[in-house]
């Protein structure tokens, strides 16, 4: 039963003790995050995972990109383990380091060295290895808009992937034209770009989130007719066009922060993932908060993290048998810690 494998999970986190660490992504079920040792967004995540030195075993609860880059910074002595290995994310599979070697080429010859990769936390380990190898960086939601300042003190022109949209509308933030970004479609290997290619400052890998994607221009133009004083806050992996309709845009810890600071009373329509747009909503229970999307939205692969496989890893960690193990091999993590420091120096 429930209430079963909860007192379980609690006695071996007693056992363990400082030994064993779980981090949860805002994003992970009720059910898991109770027993979360950090809550975060992949910054904080990152982050805490790079300050601890005390715990052996790092349960991660998040998907697999996250689970690397806590393998990638912290020591060889700290095993990370994932709850279950089919939590992974459509998005970090949209860029494929073949597919992006092949991409680098092309620009090569194109833009010969006046260009820098930048990609978001949601990638593979190659892929930040890729960049950390090519003087770029990685970002994450936070602080992107730093980080796209900051590639372009380095060079003029930049890649940036696998989200096409957090790249554009953060580059749309600090001033880049629309028609200055081309996109990059890595199935066909084409630019989609009407412009000239030599005016483009940002190629913008075509990926996406198909959780924020699925919030649209007919859910703000629904919500604005039949509840008028509601506020719209979404997070940048979403569309544009959505980004530009909806009332504030921010990463998972802006949208926390926002709400939690709002008045009393003020009614939010959140664009973002549905555990956590619950989470808020039962959590301020003095503001009126639902989901952009009334179909609402799930991570079906943040979601493959459950109770019953977070026991399954800890009561095989108490038999001594670590299951899901996750190893980035030294040279990948070695490179993509210098796309990582680069980030981590400035977030
Ligand atoms: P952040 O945690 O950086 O806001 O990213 C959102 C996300 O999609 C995590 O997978
Ligand atoms: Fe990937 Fe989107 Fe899920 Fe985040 S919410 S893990 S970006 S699919």
């Amino acid at each position: 039963s429930v209430p079963d494998m909860e007192a379980r999970v609690h006695e071996i986190k007693a056992h363990f003790g400082d030994r064993l660490f779980i981090p949860g992504h805002h994003y992970q079920k009720d059910e898991v995050i109770q027993f979360s040792d950090a809550t975060g967004d992949s910054l904080q995540l990152a982050q805490v995972s790079a300050g601890n030195r005390a715990a052996e075993y790092i349960v991660f609860c998040g998907v697999h990109f996250m689970a690397e880059t806590a393998d990638i910074l912290t020591d060889d002595y700290q095993q990370v383990i994932l709850p279950d290995m089919r939590a992974g994310c459509s998005m970090a599979d949209m860029a494929d380091i073949d597919q992006t070697e092949k991409a680098w080429t092309v620009f090569q010859e194109m833009f010969g060295d006046t260009i820098i990769p930048l990609t978001y936390v949601n990638s593979t380990a190659a892929i930040k290895a890729f960049c950390g190898k090519h003087g770029g960086a990685t970002v994450t939601s936070s602080n992107a808009k730093k980080m796209i300042e900051w590639a372009f003190t380095q060079k003029p022109r930049l890649l940036f992937l696998p989200d096409q949209h957090l790249g554009r509308n953060t580059a749309y933030d600090i001033g880049v034209p629309l028609d200055q970004m081309a996109v990059w479609n890595p199935i066909n290997n084409q630019f989609e770009y009407e412009g000239d290619l030599e005016q483009a400052k940002v190629i913008l890998w075509k990926g996406h989130c198909s959780v924020h994607e699925k919030f649209t221009v007919q859910n703000i133009a629904d919500l604005r007719k039949n509840e008028p004083d509601m506020r719209i806050i979404v997070h940048p992996e979403c569309s544009h066009e959505v980004v530009q309709l909806a009332d504030d845009a921010g990463s998972t810890h802006y949208i926390i922060e926002t709400l939690k600071k709002a008045a009393p009373g003020t009614k939010w329509a959140v664009g973002t993932e549905m555990n956590l747009v619950n989470r808020l909503s039962d959590t301020h229970i003095d503001k009126t908060i639902i989901s952009l999307n009334p179909n609402m939205c799930p991570c079906l692969t943040m979601n493959r993290i459950d109770l019953p496989h977070l026991l399954w890893v800890l009561e095989e960690l108490k038999n001594g048998v670590v299951i899901n193990p996750i190893k980035v091999d030294s040279e990948t993590a070695h490179l993509s810690k210098l796309a990582l420091d680069r980030m981590l120096e400035r977030a």
